[in-house]
C-alpha cells in the first residue's frame, strides 16, 4: 500500500504542531501554515480540494458521471465527499486519503443534515412556527452532535430562503415569508451547528443556502427564474443569510436560479461584492449540485470551459458534482485565462476551513462508533424532538372548544392516511431517520388516553389517488366513535426539492373523505401534516378544529397527542401565509399599500371579486386554549431623533382558564418615504408564558436602525417622519400608535 510521501508527512507535521517558519508578516499562523502547505501542492491537488463528489448512488441532485472516487482520493483528487456517512464508513474513506494520497490531506464529508441526523426534528417550516429561538437553536446542536458523530463534519443547512409561495416545494425547509423572523431563526441554526468551536467533536460545518432569491422563483416552481428589484433582494431575500454570515456561518452554498439574468453561481456581484468583500466573508463558498455547469442550459455560459471561468471569478471555491473544475482549471490556467492565485485563494479557504474543523490534528475524530452508538436517538434527543414538536403546532381552529379533549373519552375514531403513517411523518430532507422510528399519531393518540377508552381506524384513503373504496370502512368506523380524528395532508414526497404543486387542495380525495365523515353528524379535529401552506377554505368553514402540525418528525404522535389531550397547550403561530385559493399567490403580511388600497364596498380599489385581499390565515396567527387580552400600548416618548432609542411597551393578560404560552409580535410602517414602505414589518418578538388571570407588562427596545431600508441607490437609509407601531396576536391583530423620527442631519449610512 503506498505509503503518504516524506513531503506529506513533513506538510501534516508543519500543520499539525504548528511549528512554522516566522513570518513577520501579519498572517496568522494558520494562514502561514497554510501557505505552506501550498507551496508542496501539485496544481492537480489544488484543483482536487475544490472538488466535491457524491458517494456512490446516495444523490440528490440528477446523475453524475460515473468515477473510482477510491482512485480519485489516492490520486488526491478529491476534497470533499457528500451523502456518505456513518464512524466507520467515513473512516474508510478518509483512511485512504490521509495514508494513502501524496499530502495526506483529510476530506470533509457533507450531508443535508436539515432537521435532524436521526432523530428527525419537525421540518424547519414546522420549528419556524414555534418561534422559540432557544429550541431551534437546541435542535440544531442536537442534530450536529448526532451527525458529527456518525462522521459527519458540513451539514448544508440552514437552508434560509424566503418563501412567499406555497407553490414552492422547499418552502418545507425555510422560516417562511418574513425575513426578520428568518434571520433570527438563521443565526440561531449556525449557533446549534457550530456552537463555539468548529474542532468540538459534537460541532459541525454550516452552510447557509441557497444564496441567492432561490425562493423567489416565478410560479413557485422549483429552478424557475427570479426577477426581483434589488431593494427587493436586499431587504427581504439577503437578511437571513446576513444574519448567518454574522452569526459565523463556516460556508454558504450558491442557489440553482439566476438572479435577473445572471445565475447566482456565476454571479460576481452576489458572491465576491457582497458576501465576501461588503460582509467580509472569510469561509468558503460551495455550488448546489452541479449549478456551475448548469449555467450552460441557463444560457449563460457557451460551454464547461465559460461556466468554470464564470464561477472561479465570482467566487465560487468548490464545485459539487458538476465535474467541471477538476476539467477546466488547468485548461483556463493553461490558457491564462485565470490565474493561478484564482485557484489558491479557493483552496485556503478551504484548508483553512479543514484546519478550524480540527482534521489535520486528528482526522478521524469524528469517527467514533462509540459516540455514534450512544448519541443516535439518545432518550434526551427524543424528548427534545418531542418538545419542538409540540411547539411547532399551530391550532388554527377551536369551535366551541372542542379541545383539549378529554383521557377518559369513552371511544375516538382516528381516521386518515396520515393516521397510521410512519414514512411520511420524517419529511423531505430526513438524513438517516427512518420511519420505523417514528411514533405515529394512532400510538401517540393509544399512548395518551385510559385503557378503557376505544380508539379505533380506518384509513379512509390513500394520500394522493382517487380511489375512495375505504370510505365505507370509515365511515362505518366514525358511527361507532364519539369524535373522529382525520389526520391527512401531504406525503413526504410532495413537498421538498423538485416538488412544486399548482394545486393546493388536499391531494387526491382527502377532502371528499373529509365531507363524507362530516355528514355522520360528528364532532372532527383534522391533524393536518404537510410541507406547505394549503387551501383549507371548506374545511375552515365545516370543521370545528384544526391543527396544523406540518411534518413533526420521529416524535409525531407523541408530540400531537399531548396536544390533543391538553398536556401541552399549543402555542404555535404561522411563519408563512395560508391563501384562500391558489389565485391568491403570492399573499404575504409584509405587502405594499398600493395607490388603491382595498375599501369594502368599492368598486375601484385594488381586491378580488371573489375573496379578500388578507390571506384565510394570516402571519403570525396560532390560537391557544386560552385567550389572551392585549391593552395599553405606551411608548416612552413619541418623537425621537435618530441616536435615541425607543421603547414600547404593552399589558398582556391571559383571560382564559388555563397557563398558555403567548408570542407578542411588534410591527412597524414607515407611513412616507422615498420608495414605498411595506404595511407592516416584524421587527420584535417575545414568547412569554402565563398563568391563567396573569398580566404581564411586556416592553421592546428599538433603535433607529430598525426603521431603515435600501433606498433607490441601495444605500441602507433611515428617512426622518412619522412610523406606525403595531404590536399584537398576529399580523393582522394589533394595537397601534404613532410616533415620529424627527429630521436630523443624517446623511446616507451603508448599513
Ligand atoms: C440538492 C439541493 C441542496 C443540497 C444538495 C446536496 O440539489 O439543492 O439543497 O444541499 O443538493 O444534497
Amino acid at each position: 500500500m503506498k505509503k503518504i510521501s516524506l513531503v506529506g508527512i513533513i506538510c501534516l507535521v508543519l500543520l499539525n504542531i504548528g511549528v512554522i517558519a516566522q513570518d513577520n508578516s501579519n498572517k496568522n499562523k494558520t494562514d502561514v501554515r497554510i501557505d505552506s502547505l501550498l507551496q508542496h501542492m501539485t496544481l492537480e491537488e489544488k484543483i482536487g480540494q475544490v472538488t466535491q463528489y457524491a458517494w456512490h448512488m446516495t444523490m440528490t441532485g440528477p446523475e453524475g458521471k460515473e468515477i473510482d472516487l477510491q482512485q480519485e482520493i489516492k490520486n488526491g483528487k478529491v476534497g470533499s465527499v457528500l451523502n456518505l456517512s456513518g464512524a466507520d464508513e467515513t473512516y474508510e474513506i478518509q483512511k485512504i486519503a490521509v495514508e494513502q494520497s501524496r499530502l495526506g490531506i483529510p476530506i470533509i464529508f457533507g450531508l443535508d443534515v436539515i432537521h435532524g441526523y436521526k432523530t428527525i426534528f419537525p421540518i424547519p417550516l414546522g420549528e419556524a412556527a414555534s418561534w422559540d429561538i432557544d429550541a431551534i437553536e437546541r435542535s440544531a446542536r442536537i442534530a450536529a452532535s448526532e451527525a458529527a458523530a456518525a462522521g459527519i463534519h458540513w451539514t448544508f443547512a440552514p437552508m434560509v430562503d424566503i418563501a412567499r409561495d406555497p407553490r414552492w416545494g422547499r418552502i418545507m425547509e425555510g422560516a417562511g415569508e418574513d425575513p426578520y423572523l428568518g434571520a433570527c431563526i438563521a443565526a440561531a441554526r449556525v449557533r446549534g451547528f457550530q456552537g463555539n468551536d468548529l474542532s468540538d467533536p459534537n460541532t459541525i460545518l454550516a452552510c447557509v443556502k441557497h444564496y441567492a432569491a432561490y425562493g423567489a422563483a416565478i410560479a413557485g416552481r422549483d429552478y424557475n427564474t427570479v426577477d426581483i428589484s434589488r431593494q427587493t433582494l436586499r431587504g427581504i431575500y439577503l437578511p437571513p443569510f446576513k444574519a448567518a454570515v454574522d452569526a459565523g456561518a463556516g460556508s454558504v452554498m450558491t442557489s440553482f436560479n439566476e438572479l435577473n439574468g445572471i445565475p447566482a453561481t456565476g454571479s460576481d456581484f452576489l458572491i465576491n461584492e457582497i458576501l465576501k468583500n461588503h460582509w467580509n466573508f472569510k469561509g468558503f463558498v460551495v455550488s448546489d449540485w452541479n449549478a456551475i455547469r448548469e449555467m450552460i442550459a441557463h444560457g449563460f455560459a457557451k460551454d464547461t470551459y465559460e461556466a468554470a471561468l464564470y464561477a472561479i471569478h465570482a467566487g465560487v471555491d468548490m464545485d459539487m458534482m458538476g465535474m467541471i473544475y477538476s476539467t477546466e482549471l488547468s485548461n483556463l490556467l493553461n490558457d491564462n485565462i485565470i490565474t493561478e492565485n484564482n485557484i489558491d485563494e479557493a483552496v485556503k479557504r478551504i484548508l483553512r476551513t479543514k484546519v478550524s474543523l480540527g482534521l489535520f490534528r486528528d482526522p478521524y475524530k469524528y469517527c467514533s462508533t462509540k459516540r455514534e452508538h450512544e448519541l443516535l436517538l439518545h432518550p434526551d434527543h427524543c424528548e427534545a424532538a418531542r418538545d419542538m414538536a409540540r411547539k411547532s403546532i399551530v391550532l388554527l381552529k377551536n369551535e366551541n372548544n372542542v379541545l383539549p379533549l378529554n383521557k377518559n373519552i369513552k371511544s375516538i375514531a382516528v381516521i386518515g392516511p396520515l393516521a397510521d403513517n410512519k414514512d411520511d411523518l420524517i419529511g423531505s430532507w430526513s438524513a438517516r431517520g427512518e420511519g420505523k422510528d417514528v411514533i405515529t399519531l394512532l400510538a401517540g393518540i393509544k399512548s395518551k388516553v385510559s385503557p378503557k377508552t376505544k380508539v379505533l381506524f380506518a384509513k379512509g384513503c390513500n394520500i394522493n389517488d382517487e380511489d375512495t373504496s375505504l370510505f365505507k370502512k370509515a365511515i362505518e368506523t366514525a358511527e361507532q366513535a364519539e369524535i373522529i380524528i382525520a389526520a391527512v395532508g401531504e406525503s413526504r414526497d410532495m413537498s421538498g426539492e423538485a416538488a412544486s404543486r399548482a394545486y393546493l387542495d388536499l391531494p387526491g380525495v382527502q377532502n371528499q373523505l373529509l365531507r363524507e365523515l362530516n355528514k355522520t353528524g360528528k364532532p372532527i379535529i383534522v391533524v393536518l401534516a404537510n410541507g406547505r401552506p394549503l387551501v383549507l377554505t371548506w374545511m375552515s368553514e365545516h370543521i370545528p378544529a384544526i391543527l396544523e402540525t406540518w411534518l413533526l418528525g420521529t416524535q409525531t404522535g407523541h408530540a400531537v397527542a399531548d396536544v390533543l389531550f391538553g398536556d401541552y397547550n399549543p402555542s404555535g403561530k404561522l411563519p408563512v401565509s395560508f391563501p384562500y385559493a391558489v389565485g391568491q399567490i403570492p399573499v404575504y403580511y409584509n405587502h405594499k399599500s398600493t395607490g388603491r388600497p382595498e375599501v369594502q364596498n368599492t368598486r375601484y380599489c385594488s381586491k378580488y371579486l371573489d375573496i379578500p385581499n388578507k390571506p384565510l390565515y394570516p402571519f403570525g396567527y396560532g390560537l391557544s386554549y386560552t385567550t389572551f387580552a392585549y391593552s395599553d400600548l405606551q411608548l416612552n416618548k413619541y418623537e425621537i431623533l435618530v441616536n435615541d432609542t425607543l421603547y414600547a411597551s404593552i399589558n398582556i393578560k391571559n383571560t382564559g382558564e388555563t397557563a398558555g404560552e403567548e408570542t407578542i409580535q411588534l410591527y412597524i410602517r414607515d407611513v412616507v418615504a422615498s420608495l414605498t414602505r411595506p404595511v407592516k414589518e416584524l421587527k420584535r418578538f417575545k414568547k412569554i408564558m402565563l398563568d391563567a388571570g396573569e398580566c404581564k407588562e411586556i416592553g421592546f427596545t428599538l433603535s433607529a436602525a430598525d426603521l431603515g431600508f435600501y433606498n433607490q441607490n441601495m444605500n441602507y437609509t433611515i428617512e426622518p417622519g412619522k412610523f406606525k407601531i403595531f404590536i399584537g396576536t398576529n399580523s393582522e391583530n394589533t394595537l397601534e400608535t404613532d410616533f415620529v423620527l424627527l429630521p436630523d442631519s443624517l446623511s446616507e449610512t451603508e448599513k
